[in-house]
């Protein structure tokens, strides 16, 4: 640390990555902030460097150029590819599981293996490497929806529920004889299918501690109601009424406890963040999935409601002493509204002028998050599918959204598209 200057290196382009650079700059250690490569929004924060997230060997040589103090890694992609172990190996701190601890998201028969293991509620499966075997278990089991997904990494796109048999082998013929995820599906998991409602829940973790985060939920479908295809998220909100503080005990000590205990008899050294996908059923919380890594756009909800120095945190996470930090969070609610390009989650336009979001830097209610923009002759511009996230803090459910959608209603694009019913599903429920 020189100058006494706490220096961090973010990795990723994301709305995750521009909330997590806001947080850190609110840290009273007033860090200096790299953001590779960052977007329009993370520039307003710290320096952007023009490296990929996944271009590890640059990265690293960046990092140790400029004396960086602690590495934060957003995304998925350089976990998977072993990034922490590259840093750890040359001394540097990051937050982050290794490539084997990164299994967790980066393969799910693994993820599934580990959570039979340790008695972590989820849906029963089989996994495959051969479609004849894949479709005769079909025609065993005989039980429609069924949900097929791709092992590896494949963006978002790897599960499929099929409704009938159909679907289910052409499912499997996809992945494994078609090559549709490459590597990614040549080995596929088979489970039941889970009805209820889902939500996110993130933990800070040290290897010897876990720290569950508050609840959040976000919704992944373009159209209102959660119809139409998925996307990478279109909103969220934090807190939900669906996970009660009873739930959240529940979850407590039905997941991320045993996890922990999983990690320490695996002798896995996992300084990062769980993501626990929760699905409810019938009262009962089961895991649909695990990452390995903050979630996007849940991140940008949770973080403004932390009331501690998240640089702080990070530093705790590498130095194995989270178990001296207790979590704080503002009683108030907040609201994402992502609005993104026409088109989006297929085909979009790119460089649309964006309008409106400069009103909102002094406004300690409303934060303007950036996804898909970049700045042309110091015009910010659409750069992607999804494009911005405005987020609402207020306090009560209602009160945010309203906030939030007032906000969005002054910034503007040409075909810009967002969903008008972000929240709606839990004031319900409230
Ligand atoms: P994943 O990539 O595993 O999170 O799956 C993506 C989405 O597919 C989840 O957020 C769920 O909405 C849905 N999904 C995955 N697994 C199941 C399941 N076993 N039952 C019902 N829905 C599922
Ligand atoms: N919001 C879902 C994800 O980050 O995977």
């Amino acid at each position: 640390m020189k100058n006494n200057q706490l220096k961090i290196l973010l990795i990723g382009s994301g709305g995750r990555e521009h909330s997590l650079a806001l947080k850190l700059k609110e840290s009273n250690q007033n860090p200096s902030l790299f953001i590779a490569p960052g977007n329009a929004g993370t520039a307003q924060c710290g320096t952007n460097v023009q490296i990929n997230d996944t271009d590890i060997e640059n990265l690293l040589k960046f990092a140790i150029e400029n004396e960086i103090d602690l590495t934060v890694v957003g995304p998925e992609a350089p976990l998977v590819k072993g990034i922490v172990n590259t840093f750890n190996d040359n001394n540097l701190n990051i937050i982050g599981p290794d490539e084997i601890g990164a299994q967790l998201e980066g393969s799910k028969a693994w993820s599934k293996a580990f959570m039979e293991k340790y008695d972590i509620p989820t849906a029963s499966y089989k996994e495959f490497t051969n479609s004849a075997d894949a479709k005769k278990y079909i025609d065993d089991t005989n039980q429609f929806p069924i949900v097929i997904k791709a092992d590896g990494l494949a963006a978002g796109k790897g599960v499929t529920i099929a409704a009938t048999k159909t679907e289910a082998y052409s499912a499997i013929e996809d992945a494994i004889d078609n090559d549709k995820f490459q590597e990614a599906g040549k080995k596929i998991i088979i489970e039941d299918f889970l009805d209820g409602e889902e939500a996110s829940i993130f933990a800070f973790c040290d290897g010897k501690t876990i720290l569950p985060m508050t609840p959040a939920q976000d919704h992944k479908a373009i159209f209102d109601g959660d119809k139409g295809p998925n996307t990478g998220g279109m909103g969220a909100y934090s807190p939900t009424p669906l996970i009660t503080d009873e739930l959240f005990k529940t979850i407590k000590a039905d997941v991320f406890d045993k996890v922990l205990k999983g990690f320490k008899e695996e002798k896995i050294d996992y300084r990062g963040i769980v993501y626990a996908g929760i699905i409810v059923v019938k009262g009962k919380p089961l895991i649909i999935e695990f990452n390995a890594r903050f979630g996007d756009p849940e991140t940008q909800v949770v973080l403004p409601r932390l009331k501690n120095d998240l640089a702080s945190i990070f530093q705790a996470m590498t130095t194995q002493t989270l178990d001296t930090i207790t979590l704080e969070w503002k009683p108030e609610s907040a609201v994402c509204v992502v609005l993104a390009s026409g088109g989006y989650p297929d085909s979009y336009e790119k460089g649309k002028e964006i309008k409106g979001t400069a009103d909102f830097s002094d406004n300690t209610s409303i934060q303007v998050i950036h996804a898909g923009t970049r700045l042309n002759n110091k015009k910010l511009e659409t750069s992607g599918g999804r494009v911005l996230g405005v987020v609402g803090i207020d306090s009560s459910l209602k009160r945010a959204i309203d906030q939030t959608y007032s906000a969005v209603e002054k910034i503007s694009f040409e075909k810009s598209y967002h969903r008008k019913d972000i929240g709606h599903k839990a004031l319900a429920r409230l």
